[in-house]
């Protein structure tokens, strides 16, 4: 296969779109306009959000999360689940009535990965016909042009590409968070997970350029961010398609050479990938968390087979067996799926028995949901909905009864942890996370936030600890 390197979007295509911020910007001067922008997905979805945040703040427009007072609201959609879909669905259908009533001054826009699959625009444009603006993941950065046609001609704009080659830089983010951000370093998928829609709607892999994502860190670090999560679906492959050959663990090593930022994690590792190089480069980089998530998706080799995950259950434990014996302390997390078509019994008992072994910290565990136009949802070997539910419930407690056990071994530990503000569960307390990415609340005055400090651990839940600061 000849290699492909992504091509940047020209400076002067970006420049342009600038350009219609700009007389957005003028034309709501004096005036009052907001945004609310609703994300269902991944970090990646949400990263794309905070970019639409940004052009939307350059044009003037504020951030609200009440639909009612939004003069633009945009659904930026994913389709990795069919739940996902329906919750998409359910607030078209409920936004009609506003719609309704606020005519023109309310511009309705859905974007994201189910958008690039045709006949879910068709459905949209035939059954949600109040909706103004469709795009995909490809042409996010066409944004301001799409909102200036509907503001200025009233047109109806419907615009999904399928060329996927492209990469915008330079785009405006209004971020969600002031002491973590989140740092695309490549888009697109190639491996074809049998059960997956990831590839047909964000394309194949292509990598952003290491001076790219060098000064992006860099200008986080001057922003004062302390902590940064490279987002990529398979962050092992990062930097195959460009020309100088830079490897993922290089990538590491150079911007843990960045001085203010104190913490670098990075999300998806594909097991397959995840090379010796990495290890040592986790091991040796002090700024690298001790955390990997790795997902599995099944235990059995048979079931990982049709999957198309390329190891096996044996590889994988091995893989496990390296990484604990090399950084000490790593916290491991996973992705699951149960009910994969033709799982039987004895599959689903490998799951159990390589989650009993591996004692993940947490597992996100998902039902098998068929998605159109992949191979295992024409399988005709699917699982009923009632087993599958019931081995989702046996899955879950045994993880809920390890993430404990693991939380509980934390008790009178001392840790050090990044402090992120306030806790969204409990106002009068502080949150943070150790470097195992465990959620620590505790009490302590609100100018910690950014800092990383050493706290001792006084109770443990399932999905969190609580702390004593340490004076
Ligand atoms: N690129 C990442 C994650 C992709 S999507 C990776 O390879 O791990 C996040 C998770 O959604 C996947 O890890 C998988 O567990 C789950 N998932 C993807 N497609 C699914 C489907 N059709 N049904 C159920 N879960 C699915
Ligand atoms: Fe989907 Fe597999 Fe790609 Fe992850 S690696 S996005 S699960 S196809
Ligand atoms: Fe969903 Fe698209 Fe992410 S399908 S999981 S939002 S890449």
């Amino acid at each position: 296969m000849s290699k492909r390197t992504a091509v940047c979007v020209p400076e002067q295509e970006i420049e342009e779109q600038r350009e219609i911020m700009r007389k957005i910007a003028n034309l709501n001067e004096g005036k009052v306009r907001r945004y609310s922008i609703h994300t269902f997905g991944c970090q990646l979805n949400e990263n794309d959000s905070e970019k639409l945040g940004g052009m939307l703040a350059g044009m003037g427009y504020e951030e609200t999360d009440d639909f009612d007072k939004s003069d633009i609201i945009i659904f930026n959609t994913c389709c990795v689940r069919e739940n996902a879909e329906q919750k998409v669905f359910g607030h078209l259908g409920r936004l009609k009535m506003l719609k309704d009533q606020k005519g023109d001054n309310l511009v309705l826009a859905v974007c994201g990965c189910m958008m690039q699959q045709q006949e879910i625009v068709d459905y949209i444009m035939n059954t949600y016909r109040h909706v103004d603006i469709i795009f995909g993941t490809h042409n996010l950065h066409k944004f301001p042009e799409m909102l200036y046609k509907k503001l200025i001609n009233n047109e109806k704009v419907f615009d999904v590409i399928d060329t996927d080659g492209y990469i915008a830089e330079g785009l405006p983010i209004q971020r969600k968070d002031s002491v973590k951000a989140w740092v695309t370093i490549m888009y697109g998928c190639n491996n074809f997970c049998s059960y997956c829609i990831v590839p047909y709607v964000r394309g194949r892999e292509r990598s952003r350029s290491v001076n790219e994502i060098v000064n992006e860190v860099k200008m986080l670090a001057q922003q004062d961010y302390k902590e940064i999560t490279l987002l990529g679906q398979n962050v092992n492959s990062y930097g195959k398609d460009l020309p100088d050959m830079t490897t993922f663990p290089m990538l590491l090593e150079k911007l843990n050479g960045i001085d203010g930022i104190k913490r670098i994690r990075f999300m998806t590792s594909h097991p397959k990938d995840l090379s010796d190089e990495l290890i040592r480069v986790m091991r040796e980089c002090d700024k690298i968390a001790p955390h990997l998530h790795l997902p599995i998706q099944s235990g059995s080799t048979r079931i990982l087979q049709s999957m198309n995950r390329k190891y096996t259950k044996e590889q994988y434990l091995e893989l496990v067996d390296k990484l604990r014996a090399n950084i000490p302390g790593i916290a491991l997390t996973t992705d699951i799926i149960v009910g994969f078509p033709d799982e039987s019994e004895e599959d689903f008992e490998e799951t159990l028995d390589v989650v009993n072994r591996v004692r993940f910290d947490s597992a996100y565990t998902f039902l098998f949901s068929r998605r159109a136009g992949t191979p295992a949802a024409k399988s005709d070997k699917q699982v009923p909905d009632e087993v599958k539910k019931a081995r989702f419930d046996r899955l879950l407690e045994l993880q809920n009864r390890i993430s404990r056990e693991i939380n509980e071994t934390y008790l009178n530990r001392t840790c050090e942890i990044l402090v992120e503000g306030i806790s969204k569960t409990n106002p009068h307390m502080l949150t943070g996370r150790t470097g195992t990415n465990k959620i620590v609340n505790f009490e302590g005055p609100s100018n910690l936030k950014g800092n990383l400090i050493k706290v001792k651990i006084i109770d443990a839940k399932t999905w969190h600890l609580v702390g004593k600061l340490l004076k």
